[in-house]
């Protein structure tokens, strides 16, 4: 018997958990702690996450788990692979010492500089005076980052010196984002095109997936505070093969061959957070793992056994398989709880009605409560993946299919996949 264990309990995992569960080299799912729509397909326990020690001791008492899918930055940056391999268990995801990639934009952005990969000019800085100091004489707009993980909140774009100062006291000074904050990364604002691109790799060989486009911002036409991300689109029309060339050539070989260089050598999902502005394709930030909600767009367009992609990249051998994608288009929007990405009620009873049967509910902050009915349990609840010949079509059932799934103070993006 084979099973699969995959760490984490988002709509991100709960694509994954799609996804493996169609392989037929696949027996059976876990998944720690999973939600209560993983929990149909999967069978889930209360691990945290990031409980290194939890997540080792549900391995080892369940000899029949033949590999383990770390999802999320954290376990990753905790070194949950690491800890995984050095017990003699196969783990798909990149070391700690490959995913600080993600969990340091000081690394990050110093890894672009030496290897010459387009980015963004910055100055990190590690003193709060000096730092006050610079941006007083700054251009405008700049965007002030948090070193460290920061749930995606750790980005401010400042028009002004205040705002600046502003943003620099809630993470250096208040610790807003605790030691994430310790340092922080100033950087030039660039205007352009969003795209995200995630790639499979083994260190040797490295295969973008198809183009997405994530809606950081919490309301319609990019207004409100930043979020994890309120819906996604695949294709991105922007990303033309034209770019996807010169992405591959000037950005996503050179970061693998720029990691290997390092001894860092990165086996799992990287992800690729892209600007196309007017001077050529830059990076915004790497990830190292799969995005959420990206996951919901890009997963149901893998025609592939995403089983035997994880077991090759695990064994680097990764040249030697094919990985095919439908021509459909996917969008997925994001139902979240009233007050997200501030503070929101839990535990408010969701109703499904009935729904197309080409739709796909990714479930991310759902349980069930006492009486077994289906309730919120987090921010981004519920993710309507809807597929089409293209975009438009895709957002049609998407939005007609929203409108049929109720809890109360429910909200989200009208405007998914407009600005394609
Ligand atoms: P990050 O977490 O680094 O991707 O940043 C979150 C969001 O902030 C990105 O998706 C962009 O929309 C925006 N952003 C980050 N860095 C920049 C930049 N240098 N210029 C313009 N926008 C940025
Ligand atoms: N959707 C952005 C992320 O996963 O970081």
């Amino acid at each position: 018997m084979n099973s699969v264990l995959v760490v984490g309990g988002g709509g991100r995992e709960h694509a994954i958990c799609v996804a493996l569960a169609k392989s037929p080299k696949v027996d059976k799912l876990y998944c720690l702690p999973g939600n209560a729509g993983i929990a149909e397909i999967a069978e889930c326990a209360p691990v945290s996450a990031t409980d290194l020690e939890g997540v080792l001791a549900f391995v080892k008492s369940h000899p029949d788990i033949g590999m383990t899918v770390v999802a999320p930055d954290d376990p990753l940056a905790m070194g949950m692979v690491d800890m995984l391999e050095e017990n003699g268990f196969r783990a798909f995801g990149p070391r700690k010492n490959a995913a600080i990639i993600e969990a340091s934009k000081a690394f990050s952005k110093k890894l672009m500089k030496k290897y010459g990969i387009p980015t963004a000019d910055y100055r990190e800085f590690d003193d709060h005076a000096e730092a006050c100091e610079y941006v007083k004489s700054a251009k405008y707009p700049l965007v002030v980052k948090a070193d460290g993980l920061a749930l995606g909140k750790g980005v401010v774009i400042c028009n002004t010196v205040e705002e600046a100062l502003a943003a620099l006291e809630e993470m250096m000074v208040d610790k807003k984002f605790k030691s994430a904050g310790n340092v922080v990364v100033i950087e030039e604002f660039l205007t352009g095109k969003e795209v995200s691109v995630l790639a499979f790799t083994d260190g040797k060989t490295i295969v973008p997936m198809v183009s997405s486009q994530d809606h950081k911002r919490a309301h319609d036409n990019d207004e409100g505070a930043n979020t994890g991300g309120m819906g996604t689109f695949s294709p991105s029309k922007a990303y033309t093969p034209d770019i996807a060339k010169e992405t591959e050539e000037k950005i996503i070989l050179p970061t693998m061959r720029a990691m290997n260089a390092e001894g860092r050598t990165f086996k799992g999902v990287l992800y690729f957070g892209l600007m196309l502005t007017a001077e050529g394709v830059k990076v915004l930030e790497y990830n190292a793992r799969f995005g959420d909600p990206e996951t919901q767009v890009v997963l149901p367009r893998l025609k592939s056994d995403l089983y035997e992609i994880f077991d090759a990249v695990i064994d680097e051998r990764l040249e030697d398989i094919r990985i095919e994608w439908d021509d459909e288009a996917a969008v997925c929007v994001i139902m979240a709880s009233g007050g997200y990405p501030g503070s929101y009620r839990k535990g408010v009873p969701i109703e499904i009605g009935a729904l197309d049967p080409d739709i796909t509910i990714y479930h991310a902050g759902t349980a069930r409560d006492a009486e077994g009915r289906l309730v919120t349990s987090g921010g981004r609840v519920l993710g309507v993946t809807a597929k089409g010949k293209d975009i438009d079509e895709a957002r049609a059932k998407a939005y007609a299919n929203v409108g049929r799934i109720k809890f109360d103070g429910a909200f989200w993006r009208t405007d998914i996949g407009i600005k394609k």
